[in-house]
């Protein structure tokens, strides 16, 4: 086998906001990048992981402002627990810095530096939502109102989450500041916007060729189509982030310096370890370079990025790798249902190396969501490392040492099954290289079943009863275990520690890649340690019970204003008997249902619940609804009542039911 050229890699995942702790929707990511970097790394290639945590911004601004302390040091403590959680996940990254330092003060600026010199910069004056009582301008996340489509309550002021519509928050009727709850006022500001239209050829070039996937470039053509707009690129103060030079009260918005951060933390690496920077980044730069990012953050990725460094003088990036995103139990996370795992509570309860191994087995090139089912990530892992791989080297490892004194044979007893594993090598090696993780996996189990297959037809516990055939035991023993060791390469970029208990137990210094293809015989290997214990059902039950757990108080909205006894004695509550439930043309998050309230007649009520139940879930089940609430004009419509209803919205709204015995009309008191 020849070694392959070797190769000059920087590789990066998205940066991980310094406000919150990772979750195993982050994890998707970190280990796909990981897994991708560790391979590289033992092919021989000179591959660095470089990261950050992405420190700017008003979420960040106003998280720290609620805990009573400094932006820095909310950065600090986050970027602790973010270095602590993937460290046990064995995130092999080179660097974690943060985009709030001096490095990426110093890179941001040059960079802005160059494209202002190149013209790339413009002005201009644009109106904004602003709190007058916060002295902050919002963004579109921190207005809430009624939606003007479809009066729905409570909706965020850039789209409605009830009927799709998207706006502005000037737009939003009753707008309300997130911040300090009173009306947002229009205020007019200057902002600086980035040229990206200057980068059009250059990016239709950078795009066109075979560094993206396929589900990206269509989803680029749209874009192209739709005209690419001028990014604005500052925001006013007050601010979490750099300030802009030459301006005064204006920042760079969080987006900009970001990505920066991917070279601004190479930089400081560099300066610690007298690594050429510069080789990385100039324009004919021979190094490649990778960025894996989740599927939501394409844009940023594939059009402002590289048009911002290209502007700037640098190259652009080899490729960027986008994924989907995580669901555990075929649900979107969420908390109330304790599927919102984080990082943290699943290290408490299982082996990050079995998540690993499952997000790998799940894992393919494209940005297809993928489900972590815990029956079947049980199932998954008893069965594939702990019933078919490791049983290989419990079957074969107390032959040797009871038999042969611990010594493996001079020779093989089937060198054409030992080359049949070693030439896997290649295939299992372009799999992962195409990062079809999935089909890498599958790959590696069924030369698993090969080998117990071969275990199984020779069956060593036999001819070990017959002292004449010890020899023969010794070399079939020993194919076992070679075809394992081959295994724990191949699996080595997924689950490095159990290939570490490999290595040890058949006495190898850590392997690389192109060690599959030479067998270890004639030398001594040590006692056998399980290298993998089965899941336990109760474990995955009680990391969903602490998963729940984390649903602290402060994650249930505040009690609203009060009401007096009378103002709630107006609310007629009735229980009401749904007879008809059908879908909202042009509303995919309504449902018109018909509902039967008894002496008070029947009504025709819009409610936001499509994202939680089927039509035909809802008809002949009684709720309870607001029976006296003005009639409203929606679109579709009139709405004559208001359903009652729990839960955060999504999949997660849970309808009111009465006890058996309510009656359509009843009061409810
Ligand atoms: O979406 C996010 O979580 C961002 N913090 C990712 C930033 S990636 C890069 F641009 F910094
Ligand atoms: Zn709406």
């Amino acid at each position: 086998m020849t070694a392959p050229a070797k190769r000059t890699l920087l590789v990066t995942s998205a940066l991980p906001y310094a406000n919150g702790a990772p979750h195993l929707g982050h994890l998707v990511e970190y280990v796909q990048t990981d897994i991708w970097v560790r391979f590289q790394r033992m092919r021989g290639h000179d591959c660095l992981f470089i990261w950050a945590s992405d420190a700017h911004g008003t979420p960040i601004m106003l998280k720290a402002r609620q805990e009573g302390i400094t932006p820095e040091q909310l950065i600090e403590r986050v970027g602790g627990e973010q270095r602590r959680d993937f460290g046990e996940f064995d995130i092999s990254y080179d660097n974690f810095h943060t985009t709030h330092s001096d490095e990426n003060r110093e890179v941001t600026y040059e960079i802005y530096r160059r494209l202002v010199a190149g013209g790339h910069i413009r002005r201009e004056t644009i109106v904004q939502a602003y709190d007058e009582q916060a002295k902050m301008f919002l963004p579109d996340r921190y207005v809430r109102g009624t939606c003007p489509r479809c009066g729905a309550l409570d909706q965020y002021g850039d789209s409605c989450e009830v009927c799709g519509a998207t706006y502005t928050p000037a737009d939003l009727l009753h707008a309300v500041s997130v911040v300090s709850g009173t009306a947002p006022v229009q205020k007019q500001s200057e902002h600086l916007f980035f040229k990206l239209g200057d980068f059009e050829p250059m990016l239709r070039a950078w795009t066109g060729g075979d560094r993206l996937q396929s589900a990206v470039t269509a989803k680029l053509g749209e874009w192209f189509d739709a005209g690419l707009r001028d990014w604005d690129i500052s925001r006013d103060e007050p601010y979490f982030g750099f300030e802009i030079p030459g301006e005064t009260g204006k920042y760079f918005y969080v987006w900009l310096d970001a990505p920066i951060g991917y070279l601004s933390s190479l930089l400081q690496y560099c300066r610690r370890t007298g690594r050429d920077f510069d080789q990385y980044w100039k324009p004919d730069s021979a190094a490649e370079v990778y960025h894996f990012i989740g599927k939501d953050i394409v844009y940023f990725h594939t059009l402002f990025w590289p048009a911002v460094l290209v502007g700037a003088g640098y190259r652009p990036p080899t490729a960027v790798f986008a994924h989907g995103f995580l669901t555990v139990n075929g649900l979107k996370m969420s908390k109330s249902r304790g599927t919102l795992i984080s990082a943290r509570t699943w290290l408490d309860h299982l082996p990050a190396e079995y998540l690993r191994y499952y997000f790998a087995s799940r894992l393919g090139d494209g940005v297809e969501d993928l489900d972590l089912n815990l029956d079947d990530f049980v199932a998954k892992v008893n069965s594939d490392i702990v019933g078919k791989l490791v049983n290989i080297a419990s079957r074969c490892a107390g032959f040797i040492a009871r038999g042969s004194a611990g010594r493996l044979a001079p020779a093989l007893a089937d060198t054409a099954l030992q080359d049949e594993f070693a030439a896997a090598g290649e295939r299992v090696a372009a799999l992962y290289e195409g990062r079809d993780l999935a089909g890498a996996m599958r790959e590696i189990m069924a030369l698993t079943d090969r080998a117990n297959l071969y275990i199984d037809q020779q069956k060593p516990w036999l001819m070990a009863k017959d002292p004449a055939r010890a020899t023969a035991v010794q070399a079939v023993c020993t194919q076992g275990l070679n075809l394992f060791r081959v295994l724990a390469i191949y699996l080595k970029p997924v689950m490095p520690r159990l290939a570490a208990g490999a290595e040890k137990f058949l006495g190898l210094p850590s392997q690389a890649w192109t060690d599959a293809a030479t067998p270890l015989l004639d030398t001594a290997i040590n006692a056998y340690e399980p290298l993998a214990t089965r899941v336990d059902p109760a474990a995955v039950k009680a990391l969903l019970a602490a998963s729940a757990e984390s649903l602290k108080p402060a994650d249930v909205p505040a009690v609203t204003a009060e009401l007096s006894i009378d103002d709630f004695m107006k609310v007629d509550l009735r229980i009401a008997r749904i007879d008809s439930a059908e879908l909202v043309e042009g509303a995919d998050k309504l449902l018109r249902l018909g509902v039967d309230l008894g002496e008070l007649g029947t009504r025709q009520i819009f409610a936001g619940i499509r994202s939680a139940y089927e039509p035909s879930q809802l008809v002949g089940r009684l709720t309870v609804v607001v029976a006296n609430l003005a009639p409203r004009k929606m679109r579709f419509g009139l709405s004559e009542g208001m359903v009652l209803a729990a839960g955060p919205g999504g999949q997660e709204i849970f309808l009111l039911s009465p006890d058996a015995g309510a009656t359509p009309g009843m009061k409810v008191k």
